[in-house]
């Protein structure tokens, strides 16, 4: 998953032609876990690499890595202490005296979250955050054929109007207003001399959250050409209760849409 695009790359595509012209490869999958079916085998990277504190919920600091043969592939930690002598994987785990608390709780995460089903888990977020998208481009003025949506992706980017965040500064000052003034945090990027802002949505998220972005964001970037935001039955956000970031994960419903779309020829890709 690229980051600041919210696009899911042709992993597989890429380690094969990678591996035909003899390199090995890393993925970096720090998006993954939790977001997306992980099949190690089918990606048949050298090194792969998935964060558990970002789609699978467990506390900062916990991340898996896989390493294909490490018989064969010298693997080191670049902190020495007393584990170093253990190779892989005792010199990760024996970094020195480490916190393992966040390591502990990864399982605990993942298991709630395998409990409310990891199928309808992913389809309730990428299509959730494929309304949002709608919604919140409408409020700004963007029209449909500007978005684009990685299938099965619970990230989406809006483009923002030319001349907003179109540099680090610009991207950092809005996204620092939409925490402090909105109460709503967002990844805002500077990307190619175009603002991006990128929505997430996880299973506490609701339609309302999308909604209060949606009507506070033009006074934040100033006033932009209203297009008509979609009806209900095209797009608009689907029920749901207003939810607290912070509350409990309730079930998602049962009955969610597919996400689909794919980027403009313009935009297909993270560099
Ligand atoms: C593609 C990618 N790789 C790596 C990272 C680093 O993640 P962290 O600093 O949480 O380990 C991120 C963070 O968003 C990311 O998007």
């Amino acid at each position: 998953m690229t980051s600041p695009t919210a696009q899911r790359l042709p992993v597989e595509d890429v380690v094969a032609e990678a591996h035909r012209a003899g390199v090995p490869v890393l993925v970096d999958a720090a998006h993954a876990p939790g977001m997306l079916p992980v099949d190690l085998a089918a990606t048949a990277a050298d090194f792969w690499v998935g964060n558990l504190h970002k789609w699978a919920c467990a506390p900062a600091g916990t991340a898996a890595l896989f390493v294909a043969r490490p018989e064969h592939q010298p693997v080191a930690t670049p902190i020495v202490s007393w584990g170093e002598h253990d190779g892989f994987p005792g010199a990760f785990d024996q970094r020195g005296t480490d916190d393992l608390t966040p390591w502990l709780a990864a399982p605990v995460a993942l298991a709630l979250l395998s409990g409310l089903g990891w199928t309808r888990l992913r389809r309730h977020n990428a299509a959730l955050v494929a309304e949002a998208q709608q919604v919140v481009a409408a409020a700004i003025g963007v029209p449909g054929r500007r978005l684009w949506h990685s299938p099965g992706v619970s990230m989406a980017v809006v483009p923002l109007p030319p001349g907003v965040a179109t540099d680090p500064a610009g991207a950092g000052a809005l996204q620092a207003a939409l925490s402090d003034r909105l109460g709503i945090e967002a990844a805002v990027s500077a990307w190619n001399g175009r603002g991006l802002l990128r929505l997430s949505a996880q299973v506490y998220n609701a339609p309302a959250d999308y909604e209060r972005l949606a009507a506070g964001l033009p006074g934040l970037t100033g006033r932009w050409p209203r297009s008509r935001p979609p009806r209900r039955s095209e797009g608009a956000l689907r029920g749901g209760s207003p939810v607290s970031r912070c509350s409990r994960p309730s079930p998602p419903p049962p009955e969610t849409h597919p996400a689909g779309g794919s980027p403009p020829s313009d935009q297909t890709g993270d560099r």
